[in-house]
């Protein structure tokens, strides 16, 4: 093992120098390790925009210690240490849902100045026994032309999906327009009402139609048991807007409050079932829950680059495209190398 000032790129692995990796739990970590696991996603979040402030520390550690927006498991975490401190983390996320028992989420990041000595495939290698058997593992934040993408590439991982992050700063909500005989719509907070958690189901999974590239990510496989499961699981605040035909499912919007700042949102799921397509629905459902969003001034949303009706629905209530990313896959067998 050489000393740091014997460090020659060309010559010597970061593990060769002596950089060790180990699990951690974040939920019993130190503050100081919490800390800089945090200064190391913060340092990534706005590697490319100088100037730019990082989410604070409150928002990651939400994110951390809940479950996610589509109900993976709270992260857990490898991490790589030069001199003691954190330097690079991977983290991964595993679902209990049937539908998605094939799949585990996953993230590495190592801060830049440590960057191109094998640390991100240390990271890589040892996370894969926390897969916990999953067969397949899927990135969701590799921006193009950036390290990530070279590494993600390197790494053998594919593209499977591209998305457009786009955001809302809300001002005056937009008109709703009127909803035609035979509809209406139901608005909640928190978890459904006995009497709509079945139509609620049945427009959720109607996302099977969105187009969603590659993914194997399955949404569509909602019950009424496992969304009971999730609202038990899910501490942030969502707001759900149901529109119901003669009192049958016809379309859902859902919007989550972060957790950590009450004042940003996030607009996840909107789904208008086959037979009321076309109608304008998928707008009236969105503009109609700006009206009921109480104390939220931005709200983010994801959406396939290729969902051209979504992009331009969100557009005309005021979004905005930030930026395009890719989701990436590839076999855990295939990672083992
Ligand atoms: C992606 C990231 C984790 C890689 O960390 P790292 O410690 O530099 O990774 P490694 O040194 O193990 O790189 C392994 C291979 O990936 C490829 N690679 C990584 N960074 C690259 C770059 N900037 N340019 C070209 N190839 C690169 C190379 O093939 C490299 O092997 P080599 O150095 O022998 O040529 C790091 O760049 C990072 O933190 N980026 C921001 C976070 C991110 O984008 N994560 C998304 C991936 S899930």
């Amino acid at each position: 093992m050489g000393a740091k000032d014997e460090f020659d790129p060309a010559q010597k692995s970061e593990l060769e120098l002596g950089t060790a990796t180990e699990e951690l739990d974040f939920a019993s970590a130190s503050e100081v390790d919490r800390r800089a696991l945090y200064e190391v996603a913060a340092a990534w979040t706005v590697e490319d925009s100088p100037g730019k402030e990082p989410p604070p520390y409150e928002a990651f550690v939400a994110m951390w210690e809940l479950h996610d927006d589509i109900g993976f498991e709270p992260p857990r975490f490898v991490v790589a240490r030069r001199a003691g401190k954190i330097i690079g983390y991977g983290e991964v996320r595993i679902s209990e849902t049937e539908a998605n028992a094939h799949l585990a989420t996953a993230n590495v990041v190592v801060l830049p100045d440590h960057r191109r000595r094998g640390t991100g495939t240390a990271l890589l290698r040892a996370m894969l026994p926390l897969t916990n058997g999953r067969t397949v593992v899927e990135a969701w934040s590799v921006f193009k032309d950036t390290p990530g993408e070279r590494f993600a590439t390197a790494q053998g991982f594919r593209v499977v999906t591209t998305m457009t992050r786009q955001r809302l700063t809300i001002g005056d909500p937009p008109e709703i327009g009127d909803l035609p005989a035979g509809y209406e719509l139901v608005t909640w907070k928190g978890a459904a009402p006995e009497e709509f958690v079945e139509a609620y189901v049945e427009a959720l999974n109607g996302i099977r139609d969105a187009p969603q590239g590659e993914t194997s990510l399955d949404l569509t496989r909602n019950t009424v048991e496992s969304i009971r499961r999730e609202e038990a699981a899910t501490v942030p605040v969502r707001w759900i807007v149901l529109l119901l035909h003669e009192g049958e499912a016809a379309g859902v919007t859902v919007v989550e409050v972060n957790p950590a700042v009450s004042t940003v949102a996030e607009q996840l799921h909107t789904v208008v079932l086959p037979a009321h397509r076309g109608r304008g629905f998928g707008r009236l459902i969105k503009a109609h829950m700006l009206h009921n969003l109480e104390g939220v001034e931005t709200i983010n949303t994801r959406t396939s680059s290729d969902n051209e009706h979504m992009l331009r629905v969100n557009h005309s209530l005021g979004y905005e495209d930030r930026f395009v990313y890719m989701g990436v896959q590839a076999k855990t067998a295939d990672l083992r190398a």
